[in-house]
């Protein structure tokens, strides 16, 4: 009896752990329907075409991850105030601030502080990241800083491309294609999805109660931006907790009766969730920082974004004393709140690149809802195509993906876009997003 029980729970793990890949037969409508657009490895695909292409997609994908943790570290450069005490540097200000040296000054900082990182998990990580690359940060001499400087001047030569194709007037996920896959986040986008999700419910299109199992793909982790994020607290996910928070304020689900699945194909957020759940088990709370006050942020949210930043983690756990910013921030104004470990155990993290991968699950476990915002838009129209069909295997009938990217409509498609709703994070104009409905038929 007792071997029968394990040898069957092995039997489903395996099953579980069993090769996510999609299959080709599930792909091959996408195949067929964008036989013009697809990669030279795939004319004339077949099993073993998909196969050998879908593998190595996959480790190109995730090989993205470390040009985004390159970029990190450049934005860390311009606007870490944990390593050093002087101006942060917006890009439009960099050709001054190399002339008055402040530029160079950071770079000397940054490689100090990676020097002696002490507790400091940004500096730790960006230290790794460099000997990863074969540079040794405690080695005498310029090697770390030249580095630093050519990441830099990479960023700044990409984004000029990134513009170029904006102004020939390519698609968001044209402009991005080929950039490294980064991890920023801010509370706006998931301001974005309450919103859209109250749109939903007015409509009468998800009711009380009607969500116990969502997911999010991407949540990202809070490193350190131009804008909204910083590096006077430890790293953090936002998401997986707005989209709980959202969903039991509007009523959508309900208190003990909802989990969320967490998809990443990032180490840095997957083990980052491990960890806050291992903390959680052990009764410990999840404390997030609100910060809310510099650029984009500074020009006047509209009154219900500001009024989310103030409720934010009102269902999910209970406000704090917030982190006091540094002084270089003068203008950020903070607010803080720690996720209960309820919250924080509902929310389940799992590696799945959601371009190729899929989990198989039984009808029961498919999700109600699948949240993903500044996700899609690293992929091509192909590489979406492929994403929404995972996506439909793993929603119930009549469930939706909800996200800031359009995605492909092909004919026939198992996923089909019901509507949109538009949200306006500032009161002037283009500081808004639209959400984008896709439901499964
Ligand atoms: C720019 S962040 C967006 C974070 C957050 N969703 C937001 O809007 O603020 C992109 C996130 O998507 C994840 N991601 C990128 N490609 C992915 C893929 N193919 N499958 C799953 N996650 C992916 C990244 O690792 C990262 O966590």
């Amino acid at each position: 009896m007792r071997i029968g029980f394990i040898a069957s729970v092995l039997l489903t793990l395996s099953a579980f752990a069993a090769e996510p890949f999609a299959p080709y037969a599930s792909v091959k409508p996408v195949l067929d329907a964008l036989a013009g657009q697809l990669p030279a490895a795939l004319k004339n695909a077949d099993q073993s075409k998909w196969n050998a292409w879908s593998r190595q997609e996959d480790r190109a994908i995730r090989a993205r991850l470390e040009q985004g943790d390159l970029d990190s570290m450049v934005n860390l450069l311009l606007f870490g105030t944990s390593f050093t005490s002087r101006s942060r540097i917006q890009i439009q200000e960099l050709a001054e601030a190399s002339k008055s040296g402040l530029l160079r000054a950071r770079v000397d900082d940054l490689v100090r502080g990676m020097q002696a990182p002490g507790a400091n998990e940004r500096l730790i990580f960006v230290r790794n990241l460099l000997r990863r690359k074969g540079i040794d940060p405690d080695a005498p001499g310029e090697k770390t800083g030249v580095f630093i400087l050519q990441n830099l001047e990479r960023v700044l030569k990409e984004n000029v491309v990134f513009s170029q194709r904006i102004q020939q007037g390519s698609s968001r996920a044209q402009v991005f294609r080929d950039r490294g896959v980064s991890l920023d986040t801010t509370i706006l986008p998931s301001f974005g999805l309450e919103e859209t999700l109250r749109d939903l419910k007015s409509r009468g299109l998800l009711r009380n109660g009607g969500v116990t199992r969502a997911a999010v793909i991407g949540p990202g982790l809070d490193f350190a931006d131009w804008d909204a994020g910083y590096d006077y607290y430890p790293q953090q996910t936002l998401q997986p907790f707005g989209l709980y928070d959202s969903l039991m304020r509007l009523g959508l689900a309900k208190t003990g009766a909802l989990e969320v699945t967490v998809f990443d194909i990032s180490p840095r957020v997957l083990d980052h969730l491990r960890a806050a759940r291992e903390r959680a088990r052990r009764g410990e709370g999840y404390t997030l920082q609100l910060p809310r006050g510099s650029s984009l942020q500074s020009r006047p949210w509209t009154a219900p974004t500001l009024r989310y930043w103030q409720n934010f983690g009102d269902q999910s756990g209970l406000p704090v004393d917030p982190i006091q910013p540094p002084s270089t921030l003068e203008s950020v104004e903070a607010r803080a709140v720690r996720i209960r470990p309820e919250a924080i155990l509902s929310c389940t993290p799992a590696d799945l690149n959601i371009v190729l991968e899929r989990l198989n699950l039984a009808a029961a476990e498919k999700f109600d809802l699948i949240a993903a915002t500044n996700m899609f838009v690293y992929y091509d129209a192909f590489e979406q195509a492929l994403a929404l069909e995972n996506i439909h295997t793993m929603l119930k009938p009549g469930g939706w993906l909800l996200s800031n990217d359009r995605l492909p409509e092909l004919p026939d498609a198992s996923m089909q876009r019901e509507g949109a709703t538009s949200v306006w994070y500032t009161d002037t104009a283009n500081a808004g997003d639209t959400f984008f409905w896709y439901r499964k038929h």
